[in-house]
């Protein structure tokens, strides 16, 4: 399909790994309809473009950039980094390095359709967008219910469950059921002022935009997306899962690693792993992290586990587990730095992914029927692994504050005996669902029709 041939499309992602993997998707799909990109990037965590090569990348960098002065630097403390502080920063620095940027791009000819923004950049870009004269559309990577929460934190305030309070965790938020007071998607920070100017701010983007474009499909939030629509009133495009559709994206290059990783598990039983990994930013105490060794040896099941180094406070790597571990779990248990999670999923010898439930994660998850045990860690994770365990029901709960090895093992058993009524089935059931809203002539192919209908009405 070429019905954008000659059209370029520019991308602003967020510079994290669970912003930026949705974007490049979508800009693969795209591209499989003739469009071409240019992808503008900050200098912080900069890709590496030589894994996109159909896609030109622009990297936009920031005043004191790299100097003792250089906010970014700055931001990351001893204690770690403040998220919101570091969203915040990002929004600050790279504001006019952007607009100087997106003004070379419309400016230099070849034509410019629109400028597709991740939804946290906020209103600036759509601002910017318009005094430049190029359509912004908005991606938002995270669920269509989390933004209708962020659309109810006036009210969450009004009525006091905002900001939360802990004797209150375990209430219901009867206006957002099934959500409990520990589900609404907060972040902890010691800017709480700036959170929530973030999160209004997005709103205000998104409200501004030609349309937002959604990594999620119309059977699995139908509701929540109704609502946004009611409260954003522009097209939205829920046209995910991103990386079901079929296009072409070059493979991440495969190391020696993978290779170990895919060999270990194909020695193992059918649906017998457990697959664990915290995503790509939650970290967990020393504490937490014995605890979930002991857990997963306890469970007397296979595992491979995701440790990114930093990943455990106060710790390089495994540093903190008991001598001898590893050698004693032996070929029972894996444990490696990063994998790649698409083709562990989709692995037959999986049988449970034990996550902090980012959208992407649980995204992935589904559309290979995999339960989930779900340790949500900040943020949407809270209000994803609610979902998961009571609305969609392919998961069980299994707290942060509950992170202990009886506990585990308790857990760990229940999924993987199939204790839980139904799970297994539950989970095929929501994939089969997701297949036939990817379909030709379902919901999300549909969308993705009219998507590229809308992008190319912006040259009339
Ligand atoms: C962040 C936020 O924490 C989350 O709340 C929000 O929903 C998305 O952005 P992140 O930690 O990046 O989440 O998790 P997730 O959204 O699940 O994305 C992680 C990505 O990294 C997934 O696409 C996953 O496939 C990939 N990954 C993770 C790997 O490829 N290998 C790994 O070892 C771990």
């Amino acid at each position: 399909m070429e019905e954008g041939k000659g059209r370029r499309i520019i991308m602003f992602p967020l510079p994290f790994t669970g912003h930026f993997t949705p974007m490049i998707e979508l800009a693969a799909i795209f591209h499989h309809r003739g469009f071409s990109f240019t992808i503008i990037h900050t200098s912080f965590n900069f890709p590496d473009p030589s894994r996109y090569p159909h896609f030109t990348f622009r990297t936009i960098t920031h005043r004191n950039e790299g100097e003792e002065e250089d906010p970014l630097l700055q931001s990351k403390t001893s204690s770690g980094t403040d998220i919101v502080v570091l969203i915040s920063l990002l929004k600050q620095c790279y504001a006019e390095p952007f607009r100087q940027s997106l003004a070379a791009e419309v400016g230099g000819g070849g034509k410019v359709c629109c400028l597709v923004s991740d939804a946290l950049w906020g209103r600036n870009t759509a601002v910017v967008a318009e005094e430049i004269g190029v359509r912004g559309m908005v991606l938002r990577t995270g669920s269509a219910t989390s933004m209708c929460v962020y659309e109810a934190f006036p009210v969450l305030k009004d009525k006091g469950y905002l900001p939360i309070q802990e004797t209150r965790l375990d209430e219901l938020v009867t206006e957002l059921p099934p959500l409990k007071v520990k589900d609404i998607p907060m972040i902890e920070t010691k800017e709480l002022e700036k959170l929530y100017q973030i999160l209004n701010d997005m709103l205000d983007g998104a409200k501004l935009s030609s349309g937002v474009i959604w990594n999620t499909f119309e059977d699995l939030e139908r509701l929540s997306l109704m609502d946004c629509n009611n409260n954003l009133q522009v097209p939205l495009f829920p046209i995910g899962p991103f990386h079901k559709h079929s296009y072409y994206l070059p493979p991440k290059s495969r190391n020696k690693d993978d290779d170990k990783i895919t060999e270990w598990l194909d020695k193992q039983d059918p649906q017998s792993v457990v697959y664990v990994s915290f995503g790509s930013i939650a970290a967990i105490e020393e504490k937490e992290f014995l605890e979930i060794a002991l857990g997963l040896k306890n469970s007397e099941r296979p595992f491979l586990w995701v440790v990114r180094p930093g990943m455990v406070q106060g710790a390089e790597w495994l540093e903190s587990l008991p001598s001898g571990f590893v050698e004693n779990i032996g070929h029972k248990g894996k444990i490696v730095k990063w994998v790649n999670q698409l083709e562990v999923l989709a692995h037959p010898a999986v049988g449970a992914f034990w996550t902090h439930c980012g959208w992407n994660s649980t995204l992935e998850s589904i559309c290979e029927g995999v339960p989930m045990i779900c340790t949500p860690c900040f943020a949407d994770q809270h209000l994803n692994g609610r979902y998961i365990a009571d609305v969609w029901r392919v998961g069980m709960l299994l707290e942060r504050s509950k992170i202990e090895r009886k506990e585990i093992e308790k857990v760990v058993t229940s999924v993987m005996m199939e204790k839980e009524d139904g799970l297994r089935e539950r989970c095929l059931t929501l994939k089969g669902r997701a297949n036939v809203c990817l379909s030709r002539d379902g919901s999300s192919s549909k969308y993705l029709d009219k998507l590229v209908s809308h992008v190319l009405s912006f040259d009339s």
